[in-house]
């Protein structure tokens, strides 16, 4: 079933380390893996075994030493500054563990910067819609509680109208109830909306909505799991 999908994205082989000598740490060692259009992802894996620094490669945030990345035929790893930057406006959303706001700035504003720079922008009210906070387009995010505040960041990462989201913890600041409702969020982007979604967390049991769970320890990938059957966000329980 899988190979029938199109390929978003494809890494090749990726290596990045910190540091020299004995002091050398591998964030990514040898990481292959393809995004299928369309798809929920989970990246799995406890703190430091490199998900972020995977996440921030494949998202054009942070450079490889080594390895390909390819997306519409180019690859990132190649490209310059500019060329990156370029790429994530037009294809990347990105939604952090601390929402990342402009405290100065409404959320509306905080989410037409943003749509501002985009190729193909979506409506900045639809976006509202699409994460049910119209009546908040006029505060500022200090007046929003936090799993706003996350709804808010999720659908500025929306504005740009990106086919690919990449959520960093996404719910790591987020008390129980309202991380729940971060994930119901990002499960209607994926199957209502057609969004492809990759999660990364070390809370196992958000593996169980998505449809594919990577796993990874110490820079590597150590398990891939097709999950025939993701259950709803709603249901899960951790
Ligand atoms: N900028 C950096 N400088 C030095 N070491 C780093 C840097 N970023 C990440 N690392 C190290 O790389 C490893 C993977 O980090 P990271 O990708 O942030 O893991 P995770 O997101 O899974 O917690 C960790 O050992 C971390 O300490
Ligand atoms: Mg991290």
């Amino acid at each position: 079933m899988e190979s029938t999908k199109k390929v978003l994205l494809d890494a090749q082989n990726l290596w990045k380390s910190y540091g020299k000598g004995e002091a050398r740490i591998d964030a990514l060692a040898d990481v292959s893996l393809q995004i299928f259009d369309g798809e929920l992802l989970t990246i799995l894996g406890s703190s430091g075994s490199g998900k972020s620094t995977l996440l921030n490669s494949l998202g054009g945030m942070d450079k490889p030493d080594r390895g390909k990345i390819i997306v519409n035929g180019k690859d990132l790893c190649k490209m310059n500054d500019r060329a990156l930057t370029d790429y994530r406006r037009k294809n990347i959303g990105f939604v952090f563990q601390s929402f990342n706001l402009i405290a100065e700035l409404t959320t509306k504003e905080n989410i037409a910067m943003t749509a501002d720079t985009a190729h193909n922008p979506h409506i900045i009210e639809e976006v509202f819609d699409m994460v049910g906070l119209k009546a908040k387009m006029n505060n500022y995010p200090s007046q929003l509680s936090g799993g706003q505040q996350q709804r808010i960041s999720i659908a500025r990462a929306l504005a740009k109208n990106p086919q690919l989201l990449l959520c960093d913890e996404p719910t790591g600041a987020l008390d129980y109830e309202t991380g729940k409702q971060i994930l119901v969020e990002l499960e209607k982007l994926v199957r209502k909306h057609g969004k492809t979604v990759v999660i990364v967390t070390h809370t196992q049991e958000i593996g169980k909505m998505s449809d594919r769970i990577i796993k990874m320890r110490n820079g590597k990938i150590t398990n891939v799991i097709i999950n025939q059957n993701p259950v709803s966000a709603e249901s899960i329980e951790w």
